[in-house]
């Protein structure tokens, strides 16, 4: 496998170009691709737009993963650089929810239970040419639709109570408008934002402002969506 320029980087991932249609992305702390391979692949075959997965190259790591090449500003891009407004982005990480939320689980026996991202923000939305694709299957798992629905919200309540995060970035009004949209999907109930917040509160990745604001964002969101 010939290994060409870095294409992008994100908290645990670096993502190379490879020949042909294909890009290497490689965890950086020897984390195990399988799982994700497992789920990308099974919702591949369901019809989600996930990046299309390659063949195994020569001398892999069980680090990596051989995904399809993808072109094009990352939503949280678009909507930084003004080409998709908060009310698009958020009409579009709903629908990628209730999407993803829509496909039968692959393991759980709970009639209940669908697969979740967990992680499903607009860092992790690549808006391709040929349509947008979620990528960063890292914390895919699988129970309560409500939980994933959360989990975006509070992620998007933390980016939004950042001092750091660039001024007039319309986070906040993302989070309104995706509130306004999953409402029809059953919303983001206490139970669920507990849990959520939980959850992130012992993700070992957190920075430490996002730890400092975890309380402050799950309250937004609860006064956001109540
Ligand atoms: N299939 C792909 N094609 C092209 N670039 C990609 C692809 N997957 C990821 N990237 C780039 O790499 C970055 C990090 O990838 P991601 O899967 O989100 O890893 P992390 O867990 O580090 O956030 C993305 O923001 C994007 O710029
Ligand atoms: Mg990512």
């Amino acid at each position: 496998m010939h290994i060409g320029p870095l294409l992008g980087s994100g908290r645990t991932a670096d993502v190379y170009a490879l020949e042909g249609p294909w890009v290497l992305r490689r965890y950086r702390d020897g984390i195990d691709a399988a799982g994700e391979l497992a789920v990308m692949s099974y919702l591949s075959a369901s019809g989600f737009p996930v990046p299309r997965i390659g063949p195994r190259a020569e001398g892999a790591l069980p680090t990596d993963l051989v995904l399809q090449r993808l072109t094009g500003p990352t939503l949280a891009e678009a909507m930084l650089t003004g080409v998709v407004t908060a009310a698009e982005g958020a009409g579009l990480l709903a629908r990628l929810l209730r999407e993803l939320h829509a496909i039968p689980p692959r393991l759980s026996l709970d009639t209940g239970d669908t697969i979740l991202h967990l992680d499903l923000h607009p860092e992790n939305v690549v808006l391709d040419p040929e349509g947008p694709r979620v990528i960063d299957w890292l914390t895919a798992a699988e129970g309560p639709p409500a939980l994933d629905r959360a989990m975006s919200c509070l992620i998007l309540a933390q980016v939004a109570l950042d001092p750091s995060f660039p001024a007039g970035a319309p986070v906040r009004d993302l989070l309104e408008a995706l509130l306004r949209r999953i409402d029809e999907d059953g919303g983001v109930p206490a139970e669920a934002l507990a849990r959520a917040t939980s959850l992130r509160g012992r993700d070992p990745r957190l920075t430490a402002h996002e730890r400092a604001v975890l309380d402050e964002a799950a309250a937004l969101v609860a006064a956001l969506g109540g």
